[in-house]
């Protein structure tokens, strides 16, 4: 089955054309066994460049930029794959949460192209996108799992019993890993997306000459906050009199701190979650699960606790079309085949556990 994945929440246009074997023999959530599938094309179009100038996301120029990549890459990836459009059964979108101009170009698109070639259309949740990315060319990954899911938007820590099976057992509650990363970034006068850049000049840097705050590490909840970094990064900018009063050697340690703390303060809560639920297995997914100080730390202490740790290859780590292919087929091979295009809502914030599949089927 040929499902086209697409990808417009913020600011990456993703589209993937994904083969998915469908099962001789149904899976069920209770013994899955993911379906094989192969990638035939991908593209991916970052509006970095055009969001740069501003430090951030820009949601209006976002939506606009959507609006004009769509079709092209949408020619590219047919003429890569060498197929037709009439050859897609399944399109699977994201359908939230995410900006509401950007969800509702990449929606509309979606819709528009499933009632012309009159293919149904699976609703896709960014965050089951992300969460189901290290299961893509696996068959070693059972159910259930612990994930930590680490974005620009979102820092959670869930249960996942199976596909469409996801509890909430913690999550921030004020700024996301990611926008740590960001924020922290943009303070010292960083390029944007902040991650990438913190994590580079970290490495020249030393982390300890500052000190910044690890919030809520000592704490017995599995909530996560990083908006008192923010601020405390802000102080030592402050301090110098401004981001020209540092150093090179200052930002470079500054940088170096911030990554520590915030990675601290995720290993520790991810491992008091795999005390909590007995985990065997942690899955960590999200444009933050890209960052190597964070990959080298979970797995000492998982290897530490006898846990295996799972991560998407670094291409799907942020936002793609593949993983939206990717979980839309997830979910057709569990017998949710998404639905005949017709009026859609973009639900620009969308709780996790409204996408159980058990719902979608009944
Ligand atoms: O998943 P994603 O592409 O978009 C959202 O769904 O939000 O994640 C983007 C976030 C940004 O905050 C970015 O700074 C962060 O992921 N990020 C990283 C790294 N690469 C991307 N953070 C730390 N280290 C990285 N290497
Ligand atoms: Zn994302």
């Amino acid at each position: 089955m040929l499902i086209l994945g697409v990808e417009t929440s913020c600011d990456e246009t993703g589209l993937a054309l994904l083969e998915l074997d469908t099962p001789d023999q149904a899976s069920t959530p209770q013994a899955y066994r993911p379906p094989s599938a192969r990638l035939l094309a991908q593209a991916l179009h970052s509006q970095v460049d055009l969001h740069r100038l501003y430090g951030g996301v820009v949601p209006e120029l976002a939506s606009r930029d959507h609006l004009l990549r769509l079709m092209p890459l949408l020619e590219g990836v047919l003429r890569e794959a060498d197929r037709d459009l009439q050859d897609i059964k399944l399109i699977g979108v994201t359908q939230g949460p995410g900006l509401a101009g950007a969800l509702l170009v990449g929606c509309s698109f979606a819709y528009g192209l499933a009632a012309a070639i009159d293919c149904p259309v699976t609703p896709v949740h960014h965050l089951e996108g992300h969460l189901l990315s290290p299961l893509f060319g696996v068959d070693s990954l059972a159910f259930p799992f612990l994930a930590l899911l680490v974005s620009g938007g979102h820092s959670q820590l869930l249960q996942v019993s199976g596909v469409g099976e996801y509890e909430l057992l913690g999550e921030t509650i004020d700024d996301a890993a990611g926008e740590a990363f960001d924020k922290s970034a943009q303070l010292l006068g960083l390029g944007y997306p902040g991650g990438p850049e913190i994590a580079r000049l970290a490495q020249t840097g030393r982390a300890g000459r500052f000190a910044l705050p690890r919030p809520l590490l000592g704490r017995p909840t599995l909530d996560l906050s990083f908006a008192g970094l923010k601020t405390a990064v802000l102080t030592q900018v402050k301090r110098a009199g401004g981001t020209a009063g540092l150093s090179d050697v200052d930002k470079a340690d500054i940088a170096a701190e911030a990554q520590q703390a915030i990675v601290d303060v995720l290993v520790a809560k991810s491992m008091a979650a795999v005390k909590q639920t007995g985990a065997q297995r942690l899955v960590v997914a999200g444009g933050v699960s890209a960052n190597q100080l964070l990959r080298h730390q979970l797995d000492a202490a998982c290897s530490k606790l006898k846990v295996s740790v799972h991560y998407p290859p670094i291409s799907l780590c942020t936002d793609n079309g593949v993983m939206i292919a990717w979980a839309a087929g997830l979910r057709a091979a569990l017998g949710d085949r998404g639905s005949a295009a017709g009026a859609f809502a973009v639900r620009p914030r969308w709780p996790l556990s409204e996408r159980r599949l058990s719902s979608a089927l009944a």
